[in-house]
C-alpha cells in the first residue's frame, strides 16, 4: 500500500490516499501543485507524522516544478516553505523533510533543482519506510519475549491513533513491530483504541490490520484502563509526532492518559519513532512542543457510513461547543521505552545520546 507517490507516466503528478475516505472508500488524489500539497496536509487528506513529512517534500518538488524564473528562486522557496510549515505544527517530521530537501535543492544549479527536489523527496520516503522496517525488527523481539511467556497464547497490544502504514510510507512506526510479529507467525492480538474525534484508530488502523489479517478488536478509547487492569493488555506501541531530547513524547490526544493506565498496571509503554521525529532543539515536552488545535466541530460532529455514503451529523447539542486539542504530551518518565530505527533505548537524554551519539552537544 503506497500512501503517496509520483505518477509514473507524468512527472508533475503527485498521487496520495485521500484518507478521509477510508475505510469505506479507496479514493486517489493527485497533487499537482505545492499548494495542493499544502490543502492536502491542512485538511488531512494525508496525516501521521512521517507521511506529512513526505508530502511537504513532494509539494516542494511541485513547488520548484511551478517556479516563475521572474522571481528570485530563494525567497520564492522561503515563502513555499513557510506555507507547507504552517500546515500542521505538531509533527516535526514536516521542518525536518522541508529542512533536508531545501538545503540540497539551494545548493543545485538551477538547471538541475526539479530533478534534486525530486530526489531529495525519494530519499526522504525511501529512507522513513527503510527506518520504519528497521523499528519494526528492533520492536520484534519485546513481542517475541511475551510469547514465549504466553506459550502460544496470543500476545494483547493496545495502539492509539494510527501509526500504521498509512501514518508513515511503509510498515508505519507503532505497528511495524506487529506486522514483522505477524510475519514471523508470532500469535497476536490488537486492541485498537477508536481514537476520537477523527476516528484514525476505528477508521485506518482496524482498515490496515483487517486487509493485513491481523486479529484485532476496535475499543472505544475509554475501555484501555479497564482493559488493563485486567491482565488483557500485553504491551502498548504508539507513535509520535515529536519526541524531545529528553524522551518527551507527543502523540494523538489520549495517547497520555493511555501511559498513565499502562503505568498503573505496570504494563510496558513503548513508542516507535524515526529519526525525523526527534526534535533535538528541546527538552520540555510540556511547555516547548507546539500543540495543534483544531476546530470543535470534530468534537460535536462526526462522519459515518450509511446506505453507501458517507454521512456527517451532529452528535451535541447545538449550543454545546466543543474543544479540539489534537496532541497531547507523554512524559519521559512514563515511556518504558523508544524503539528507533537504531535501536531500544531508554525514554532520557542520555539514551538517546547512546544510539544518536552525533547530537551530543558540548
Ligand atoms: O493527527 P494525525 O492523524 O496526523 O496524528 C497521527 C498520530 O498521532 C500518530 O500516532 C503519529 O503521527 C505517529 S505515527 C507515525
Amino acid at each position: 500500500m503506497q500512501t503517496i507517490w509520483l505518477d509514473p507516466k507524468d512527472d508533475s503528478t503527485v498521487w496520495i490516499i485521500d484518507q478521509r475516505a477510508l475505510p469505506h472508500q479507496l479514493m486517489h488524489e493527485v497533487l499537482v501543485t505545492y499548494q495542493d500539497a499544502a490543502h492536502a496536509i491542512r485538511e488531512m487528506h494525508v496525516r501521521g507524522a512521517p507521511l506529512i513529512g513526505a508530502t511537504a517534500a513532494w509539494g516542494l518538488y511541485l513547488a520548484v516544478r511551478q517556479y516563475n524564473p521572474k522571481q528570485d528562486f530563494r525567497s520564492y522557496l522561503e515563502d513555499v516553505i513557510a506555507v507547507l510549515q504552517a500546515t500542521r505544527p505538531t509533527a516535526v517530521d514536516l521542518s525536518y523533510a522541508l529542512k533536508q530537501a531545501s538545503e540540497t535543492i539551494y545548493q543545485a544549479p538551477l538547471q538541475d533543482r526539479i530533478e534534486v527536489a525530486k530526489e531529495a523527496a525519494q530519499r526522504f520516503a525511501r529512507e522513513s519506510a527503510a527506518q520504519c522496517r528497521a523499528i519494526g525488527v528492533h520492536g520484534l523481539p519485546l513481542i517475541q519475549a511475551i510469547a514465549e511467556k504466553k506459550k502460544g497464547e496470543p500476545v494483547n497490544i493496545l495502539t492509539h491513533c494510527n501509526a500504521g502504514k498509512l501514518a508513515c510510507l511503509d510498515y508505519g512506526t507503532a505497528t511495524a513491530p506487529i506486522y514483522l510479529a505477524h510475519e514471523h507467525g508470532i500469535p497476536v492480538h490488537v486492541w485498537v483504541d477508536e481514537t476520537r474525534p477523527r476516528n484514525q484508530g476505528a477508521r485506518l488502523t482496524a482498515y490496515e490490520l483487517a486487509e493485513a489479517g491481523i486479529p484485532h478488536t476496535v475499543i472505544v478509547d475509554n475501555l484501555g484502563g479497564h482493559l488493563m487492569q485486567h491482565g488483557l493488555v500485553d504491551i502498548v506501541f504508539v507513535g509520535t509526532d515529536r519526541t524531545t531530547r529528553k524522551g518527551d513524547v507527543a502523540n494523538k490526544i489520549g495517547t497520555y492518559l493511555k501511559a498513565l493506565a499502562a503505568h498503573d498496571n505496570q504494563v510496558p509503554f513503548y513508542v516507535g519513532l524515526p529519526t525525523s521525529t526527534i526534535d533535538w532543539s528541546i527538552e520540555d515536552g510540556l511547555r516547548e512542543i507546539p500543540i495543534e488545535e483544531r476546530g470543535g466541530e470534530e468534537v460535536t460532529h462526526i462522519y459515518g457510513w450509511d446506505d453507501g455514503q458517507t454521512r456527517h451529523v451532529r452528535l451535541t447539542p447545538e449550543k454545546s461547543p466543543g474543544l479540539n486539542y489534537g496532541f497531547d504530551v507523554t512524559p519521559a518518565r512514563l515511556v518504558s521505552g523508544l524503539i528507533t530505527e537504531r535501536g531500544v533505548c531508554e525514554a532520557s537524554e542520555q539514551g538517546l545520546l547512546g544510539l544518536f551519539p552525533e547530537e551530543t552537544t558540548d
